[in-house]
């Protein structure tokens, strides 16, 4: 037998599993309309194009709503909702594992989330947004909190071993992944905190504590199978605090998509009713604003860390087949799931072991690759941390490794984890606020500017936009980290170094 930390049966289950079948409301009988793609409006010639070019002028002259101000307003001031004064909050909100494809499975167009549909109807939403390699999720709430790629903010797997402190990371084990040596970067509570924000911690996966000692204000812990109204109860009473005690980020966090999609697929019957599940949710917490007068002064954004595959049919690979025997036994910690990073002991030819799994990479390229950091694809941005294992077996989607002894028993019906551009790891971007009314005002202005003074592109960062639908064109998750910024106001001096792309929120405001 190999080490310690082969196979954790966690992880070929799925990440925090036990399938959580919620009772599950009625479906709403409002309807979903699908998205429409908006055809470029370009001026004719003749009166159209007068007219036009008068209503532009206009619209370009006019005052700009006062929504517009609010946003460049200072992270201090105040805003009343009619009885109340508040500062700007951020209500961001993790539905692990709710899939965002193009395709015709797409989750959001089962019919089955008729409120978040609306919500991003009344607010906007990404074509998709593409979570970093590996698609798991520590390394991307890690990378939602920080902006930074894997590599750069250390949490490289679910579970891992570190080769320099000689100790495992496992996602289980709270007492020791909430180590703050593990968790690199600044998380956005942190930066928010240490501008003088008070911020909120409902379960988003990530630590109590960072290496500078800072913490979320208000933390609430991770703890399975908490109902949604629970936590909907939760974020309320944070909402209604008085202005002194009121935290201006909160994080929430819900795992239950991503158990019912590892326990029984995406295309599963416990799938849509989660799905319903959530989106009564989605329903609830937008009626809870709209009550409060809030939907105007509250930004509430909902996304997820990754997409969810098929895999109840899964082609298996054995690992203990391509490397012998013997090169199993040398196999001293293997890392992450479904990929395997590898770290053979000192004893062992490790190079040796290396040329055989990359010949059988070449023999079997429809299934699997091997990387080292050396070759590991430049995109996925995981090659520059001591703690990535020296050789990495990635599995094409749909591909589960094994050995012989453990076979398919207990492999989980649905996974995620494969390369980040493959469209079914693709995760959700939904926001509705200020934020989206801004970024409407601003589409707006600047395609009416557009059909004034010609040359540059009035919808650049936007896929489809029409009266009632803006949709963005698909971004990294390593941009969130700045839009939280912009929108409780931080400036960017005080704001963490990321791997986001400067400039890249400007258009929409
Ligand atoms: C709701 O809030 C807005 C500011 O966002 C305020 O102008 C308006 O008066 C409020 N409405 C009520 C009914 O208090
Ligand atoms: C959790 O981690 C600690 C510190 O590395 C270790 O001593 C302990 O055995 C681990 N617990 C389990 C259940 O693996
Ligand atoms: C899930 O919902 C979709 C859309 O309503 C439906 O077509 C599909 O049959 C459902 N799947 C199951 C297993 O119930
Ligand atoms: C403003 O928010 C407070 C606190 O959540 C709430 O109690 C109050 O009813 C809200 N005011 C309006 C006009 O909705
Ligand atoms: C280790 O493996 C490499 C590559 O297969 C081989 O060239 C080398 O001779 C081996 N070294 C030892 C000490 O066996
Ligand atoms: C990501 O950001 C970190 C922190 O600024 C930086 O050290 C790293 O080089 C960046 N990575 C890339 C690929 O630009
Ligand atoms: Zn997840």
């Amino acid at each position: 037998m190999a080490g310690l930390t082969k196979s954790p049966s966690e992880e070929r289950e799925g990440l925090l599993s036990g399938v959580n079948t919620p009772s599950v409301s009625e479906p709403d009988t409002s309807k979903a309309s699908p998205f429409r793609q908006q055809s470029t409006r370009l001026s004719l010639a003749g009166i159209g194009v007068l007219l036009g070019l008068i209503l532009s002028v206009f619209y370009w002259l006019r005052v700009p709503p006062r929504l517009v101000n609010n946003l460049y307003l200072g992270g201090q001031t105040l805003r009343s909702n009619g009885t109340q004064k508040f500062k700007r909050t951020v209500l961001l909100v993790s539905i692990d594992g709710l899939r965002h494809t193009l395709q015709s499975k797409h989750y959001l167009d089962r019919g089955l989330t008729p409120h978040l549909l609306d919500v991003s109807k009344k607010g906007l939403r990404a074509k998709f947004m593409k979570p970093v390699f590996p698609t798991l999720t520590f390394p991307n709430h890690w990378t939602l909190m920080t902006g930074l790629y894997t590599e750069s903010h250390g949490i490289v797997a679910n579970n891992f071993w570190d080769a320099e402190t000689d100790s495992e990371f496992h996602y289980n084990n709270i007492s020791s992944c909430w180590e703050p040596h593990w968790w690199l970067g600044e998380p956005m509570w942190e930066t928010a905190k240490k501008a003088g924000l008070i911020t909120a911690n409902l379960m988003w996966p990530g630590p109590a504590k960072t290496l500078s000692g800072a913490s979320p204000t208000y933390f609430v812990p991770w703890a399975n199978k908490v109902s949604l109204d629970t936590k909907l109860a939760q974020i309320l009473d944070w909402i209604d605090l008085p202005l002194s005690e009121r935290p201006q980020l909160i994080l929430t966090y819900e795992p239950s998509l991503d158990q019912a999609g590892h326990a029984k697929g995406p295309y599963s019957r416990e799938v849509n009713e989660t799905l319903r599940y959530v989106d009564g949710f989605v329903r609830d917490l937008h009626d809870s604003l709209v009550a409060r007068n809030l939907t105007e002064i509250v930004d509430v954004i909902f996304v997820s860390d990754h997409g969810m595959t098929d895999t109840s049919h899964p082609e298996l690979v054995y690992i203990d087949d391509l490397l012998g025997e013997n090169g199993w036994k040398a196999v001293k910690h293997e890392d992450g799931w479904p990929s395997m990073g590898l770290h053979f002991d000192p004893s062992a030819n490790a190079s040796h072991y290396l040329d055989v799994l990359l010949t059988a990479a070449e023999d079997n390229s429809e299934k699997f690759d091997v990387y080292t950091p050396q070759t590991m694809p430049e995109r996925y941005h995981f090659a520059h941390s001591s703690r990535i294992a020296p050789v990495y077996v990635v599995p094409k989607t749909g591909y589960v490794l094994t050995t012989r002894a453990e076979g398919d028993v207990g492999l989980s019906k649905g996974n995620h984890g494969y390369d980040n551009n493959d469209p079914t790891m693709n995760a959700v971007f939904v926001a509705h606020g200020p934020f989206s009314s801004t970024a409407k005002i601003a589409h707006d202005k600047q395609s009416s500017s557009y059909r004034l003074r010609g040359p540059f592109n009035p919808n650049k960062g936007w896929h489809s936009t029409s009266d009632d639908t803006y949709v963005m064109d698909g971004f990294q998750n390593v941009e969130i980290y700045n839009l939280v910024m912009k929108l409780l106001g931080i400036p960017q001096a005080e704001a963490a170094q990321t791997n986001g792309t400067t400039g890249f929120w400007d258009i929409f405001f």
